[in-house]
């Protein structure tokens, strides 16, 4: 089976020379970044700047040792990467192939599929149940014990729910392989998922900058696992995929944890304004969404809605006709004002 292409978003360029937008006027709704400028590492960029003639150290160890100390593991517990979608594909290299087996539960995160049949392995998927995107322990743990790879998202992207932690117990404890817990949006739950590493061995944690840290553009998350992976992984890491600046943008924000538990903190409160205002204008959002995203249904109508809203420059996360979720959006919690507009854009049309 050939593997299917990640489904790349039309650029904001792109969006504004379509509709006859200035790109300041294009919002991303459809990325889960974060909506805060990073100002802040304009300091930092000028004296590192001096040496991008060299590359990067490959071992990356200062990262690790800061990675290390933020989310509570020894360094040599911990792989950098290009972010998340980096590790997704080192692991899925360095643990699949023709003849192995992955598994997940569906809606999740399309990579996970995508990383799986690159290798030539078999991919397999259990589903959330409806309609309220219940978690199917059961199932999961089942397939897990016959999958060398499982792929668990938590809280799930595009669902937006957190599992709860005995179900997510229940899968590690039955799994055959490895138990992978991508944990992009932990920073809105407050996971710690380092503390279950001493219970498992067999269990990789992902974290990334991209989304509670506000660092999509610079590219950097970890794999956090048991030394033996550790070596599996970097034995298939390329030597230099984080940038010099990358890597010291990475370090600076993880020694000051405060700006993101800050950013955090304003996204968890204006997410509870955006749904009250989302449902007020009618929309039917689905409940306890623990990241920086909400979900809304509106069945047919989905679709030109999406592409009213680009006309707009608004840009959110459709799915496809074949997608469990078609007939749903996807809206990233952005600034205050962003919302507003969106709210009120959304109003304007439906009416
Ligand atoms: C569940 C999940 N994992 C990974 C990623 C990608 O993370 P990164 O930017 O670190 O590659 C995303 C981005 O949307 C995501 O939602």
């Amino acid at each position: 089976m050939t593997a299917p292409r990640y489904q790349w978003q039309p650029t904001t360029a792109d969006i504004a020379a379509r509709f006859g937008l200035t790109p300041d006027r294009v919002v991303r709704f459809d990325h889960n970044t974060s909506p805060y400028p990073t100002e802040w590492v304009h300091p930092l960029i000028a004296p590192m700047s001096r040496n991008l003639n060299e590359y990067p150290a490959a071992s990356y160890a200062d990262l690790r040792v800061a990675a290390a100390g933020h989310y509570g593991v020894l360094p040599e517990n911990v792989v950098p990467g290009a972010g998340v979608d980096e590790i997704l594909l080192l692991i899925a290299r360095a643990y699949l192939g023709p003849g192995k087996r992955a598994t997940t539960v569906e809606p999740t995160y399309p990579l996970y599929e995508i990383a799986t049949l690159q290798t030539g392995a078999e991919f397999r998927t259990v589903s959330y149940t409806r309609p309220d995107f219940g978690f199917p322990a059961e199932a999961a743990a089942d397939a897990a014990a016959t999958s060398d790879v499982t792929w668990l998202c938590v809280p799930n992207n595009p669902t937006g729910h957190r599992q709860r932690d005995d179900d997510i117990a229940q899968v590690v404890g039955a799994a055959r392989g490895l138990v992978v817990i991508d944990a992009a949006y932990a920073e809105y739950t407050g996971d710690r998922w380092a503390t279950w590493l001493d219970r498992f061995e067999h269990l990789i944690v992902c974290h990334t900058l991209s989304k509670g840290f506000g660092l999509a553009g610079a590219r950097v998350g970890f794999a956090l696992a048991h030394r033996t992976l550790i070596d599996r992984l970097d034995a298939v890491r390329p030597p230099g995929s984080i940038s010099t600046l990358s890597a010291g943008i990475a370090r600076a924000a993880l020694a000051e944890p405060q700006r993101m538990h800050r950013h955090v903190d304003n996204t968890v409160t204006e997410r509870s304004r955006f749904q009250r205002g989302l449902e007020d204008a009618g929309i039917d959002v689905v409940p306890h969404t623990a990241t920086n995203f909400l979900l809304c249904e509106f069945g047919d109508a989905a679709h030109p809605l999406a592409t009213a809203l680009m006309q707009h420059g608004l840009v959110v996360r459709s799915f496809r006709q074949d997608h469990a979720l078609h007939g749903f959006l996807r809206f990233t919690v952005r600034s205050r004002d962003e919302n507003a507009r969106l709210i009120d854009t959304l109003r304007s049309i439906t009416t």
